[in-house]
């Protein structure tokens, strides 16, 4: 078993498995309910949660597996124990350790220290679990190596796992943002280099319109996100020339779907009429968090 923190720690053959293994379990559970009979998964929440917390519980207890969640202030990781000791401890008691964190470098510590599997709930760098449901609800509309997905806005977590799941599927991502809010260098490299090698395409581009031009997805998420609260004035005037509008997703391509990891902030990233679009997507992207994280337990259960 191994670990779960960037979308490459799956390798494109295991990308490929624990999303068929969603699509797959999402048709009918039959085969698959019990599959983890017996086993106990770990949640554990810094930051609040709705999508994530109830889609991972649920898919958990399909298996036949037993949640445990807990809470940052339950644990103190890091303040009451050192991370690494919590890792030790957990895995006596656990056979997936699940972990939604502010640094990222606590999972990577939890990953050094924990003998169970250890799964990104969301970090400051990454969101594989979200990255693999975006997956999966491009590819209900279309194959994923045609794909070309404009992201506009801020180059965060979500845009971060969004780049390196589309590299690794051969498809063409187009992130479209204001100077400083940029995706990270060494993730724009590294998806450079994997879309190389898969046919894929990575663009980091100021110019919207360039982004979006026959785009068949076009993909924003919250510009304030959890823990960067105090900076939310400057991020909605730097970022506001981004805000998804009608115009902008209608001049993408005739049948481009929109989506949004959510919660969204109506009326910032995104305004109102794009959310309840015809072509928006953004409720069965959420559901498909709790098939694709059923699909990543079963691809890392073996
Ligand atoms: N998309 C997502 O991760 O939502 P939550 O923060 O509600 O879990
Ligand atoms: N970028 C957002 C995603 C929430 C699911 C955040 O980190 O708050």
């Amino acid at each position: 078993m191994s670990h779960f923190l960037m979308v490459p720690d799956l390798g494109s053959d295991g990308l490929t498995e624990a999303l068929r293994l969603a699509a797959d379990s999402k048709r009918d559970l039959t085969e698959y309910a019990g599959a983890m009979r017996g086993q106990k998964v770990g949640l554990f929440f810094e930051k609040p949660s709705t999508r994530t917390r109830v889609s991972c519980e649920v898919a958990t207890v399909e298996l036949g597996a037993h949640p445990v969640v807990l809470k940052a202030d339950e644990v103190g990781l890091g303040k009451r124990e050192a991370v690494e000791d919590v890792g030790r401890v957990l895995d006596r008691y656990l056979d997936m350790l699940a972990f939604r964190v502010f640094d990222h470098q606590n999972l990577v510590k939890m990953a050094g220290s924990s003998a169970a599997p250890v799964v990104n709930l969301l970090s400051d760098r990454s969101h594989p679990c979200q990255a693999l449901a975006d997956l999966e609800t491009i590819a209900e509309h279309m194959p994923l190596d045609e794909a070309k997905v404009a992201y506009i806005g801020d180059g965060n977590n979500v845009c971060h796992s969004l780049m390196l799941a589309g590299a690794m599927s051969g498809s063409e991502i187009r992130v479209a943002g204001p100077a400083g809010y940029e995706p990270g260098a060494d993730i724009v490299a590294e998806a450079s280099s994997i879309a190389a090698g898969s046919g894929g395409r990575i663009m980091v581009t100021r110019d919207v319109a360039e982004a979006v031009e026959g785009a068949d997805v076009v993909y924003t998420d919250v510009w304030t996100s959890m823990g960067q609260e105090s900076e939310a004035a400057d991020r909605i005037e730097m970022l506001m020339p981004y805000q998804v509008t009608r115009e902008l997703f209608e001049s993408a391509a005739d049948d481009a779907i929109f989506m949004h990891c959510l919660p969204a902030h109506r009326g910032e990233e995104v305004t109102n009429e794009v959310l309840e679009h015809g072509r928006s997507r953004i409720f069965d992207q959420a559901e498909n968090r709790m098939h694709s994280f059923r699909g990543l337990l079963l691809y890392l259960n073996g």
